[in-house]
């Protein structure tokens, strides 16, 4: 019987695979038997998860791509193309928080730095529209393949200290549902796009805010676990499902959608 959730032998690009979200998602894609690409801006980020995965017993192969450059993004989908034959799968897990671009709990948004301010939300917003433009056009020509971008819980309701974040984040969820929207009409149902909307995960990027430095929870972490009705942070091993049934066949009907994995976060009023 057919497999609906396979992605066995599918060509999965990662870009920021080198980071703990997308690291995470290429072992377990590539556990499932998809053959996977590395995308990294840090050689030694690169180097080690495709080291990684072939010890594992997967089969990888790692290029240093910008996702801010179309220049970088081009060349990367012809080297792919000239390896592979083809793109079926992008998950766009460049991006994250930037130094300076949190508030300090005693600054207010007119403390803000401007620069701050464009480094995340060109980060986060442009980092993964550029790819959607460069792999995506592969997977338009072939009139197959499945995008899945990185959404946020800062995207439902606002998330104090991380203003360029939110924006950026928010960014992301309409342009999965227009992509989603562009790429049905114009080429057929066979290209999807969604997203997945992480809820709290301690991170490097998040630990020093949710964690003291004793190990106890912050006074943050305890405000998000109050409204997390499942009462505790996630495991990013637990984003993994939602990924490859968003890529394969059991999906075949969903585009534009975008998936909270939040232990209820984003559905619960708090009350
Ligand atoms: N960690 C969490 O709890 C959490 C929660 C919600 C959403 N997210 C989102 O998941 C995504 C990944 O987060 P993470 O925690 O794995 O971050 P991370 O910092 O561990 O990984 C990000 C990776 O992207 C790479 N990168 C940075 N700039 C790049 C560029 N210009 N081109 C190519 N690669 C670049 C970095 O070298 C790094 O390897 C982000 O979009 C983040 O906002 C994370």
């Amino acid at each position: 019987m057919e497999d609906l959730f396979s992605v066995k032998g599918k060509i999965a690009v990662i870009t920021g695979a080198g980071g703990v979200l997308g690291g995470s998602i290429a072992k377990s894609l590539s556990a499932a038997g998809a053959k996977i690409v590395v995308l990294d801006i840090r050689q030694e980020n690169l180097d080690s998860k495709v080291a990684e995965l072939k010890a594992a017993g997967g089969e990888a192969i790692g290029f240093i791509c910008n996702v801010l450059s179309m220049d970088s993004l081009h060349e990367t989908a012809a080297k792919i193309v000239k390896e592979w034959g083809r793109i079926d799968i992008l998950v766009n897990c460049a991006g994250g928080n930037v130094p300076g671009a949190t508030l300090s709990p005693d600054q207010t948004v007119f403390d803000m730095k401007i620069e701050d301010w464009e480094k995340v939300t060109n980060l986060n917003q442009n980092g993964t529209v550029y790819p959607c433009l460069a792999f995506g056009k592969v997977m338009a020509e072939q009139k197959e393949g499945s995008i899945i971008n990185i959404s946020s819980m800062a995207t439902y309701s606002a998330l104090t200290r991380v203003p360029g974040y939110s924006v950026a984040k928010t960014g992301i969820n309409i342009f999965t549902q227009w992509m989603a929207m562009e790429l049905a009409q114009k080429f057929g149902e066979g290209v999807r796009v969604n997203a997945i909307a992480p809820g709290f995960f301690i991170g490097d990027q998040n630990r020093a805010v949710l964690i003291n430095p004793d190990g106890s929870l912050t006074d943050r972490s305890q405000k998000v676990l109050a409204k997390t009705p499942m009462g505790r942070f996630g495991d990013i091993t637990e984003l993994n499902g939602a990924v490859q049934f968003l890529c394969s066949k059991a999906a075949s009907f969903i585009t534009g959608a975008i998936l909270p994995i939040d232990g209820g976060f984003s559905s619960f009023s708090g009350v």
